[in-house]
């Protein structure tokens, strides 16, 4: 379980990922902060593109970030989205960023912190997200 000190972190680091997001076309702000086993936090935002299709949502911004540095295991992330960057409700994570939390993530374990604010958040842990997901165990032989 994430500490109280340590979601405060999370929040407030996603928060500022906000600034950078790149939201052209939907102007929709996505910042998350992600939580490494080791206790390192890798950041993450929206990145769109003109084709639309390319467009990466924050959330995985942050574990690619993480994984092409060589950190694959994770406790938590925070996620805060919101039209130009005013967050009034929850952003859950899209079921492409659940699909890649189920490849690093125990689904039991790891917990995703959804906020509006300091004083405002939500934590689910990735089996509520993504009931009987497909991860990495059910592609094990034998
Ligand atoms: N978005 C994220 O970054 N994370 C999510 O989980 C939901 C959606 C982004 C994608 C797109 O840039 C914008 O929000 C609107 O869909």
């Amino acid at each position: 379980m994430t500490d109280k000190a340590q979601i405060q972190r999370l929040i407030e680091t996603a928060e500022a990922q906000l600034a950078y997001s790149y939201v052209p076309y939907s102007g929709f702000r996505v910042g998350a902060a992600l939580l490494a086993k080791n206790g390192s936090v890798y950041t993450g935002c929206n990145i769109e593109n003109a084709a639309y299709t390319p467009s990466n949502c924050a959330e995985r911004t942050a574990f690619f970030k993480a994984v092409s540095g060589g950190v694959k295991e994770f406790s938590a992330i925070c996620i805060v989205g919101g039209q130009d960057g005013v967050l009034t409700e929850y952003t859950p994570p899209c079921g492409v960023c659940r699909q890649v939390m189920m490849e690093f993530c125990d689904p039991e374990e790891f917990e995703i912190i959804l906020a509006t604010g300091a004083e405002d958040y939500r934590i689910l842990k990735l089996k509520e997200l993504l009931p009987m997901g497909f991860g990495p165990g059910n592609l094990r032989k034998e």
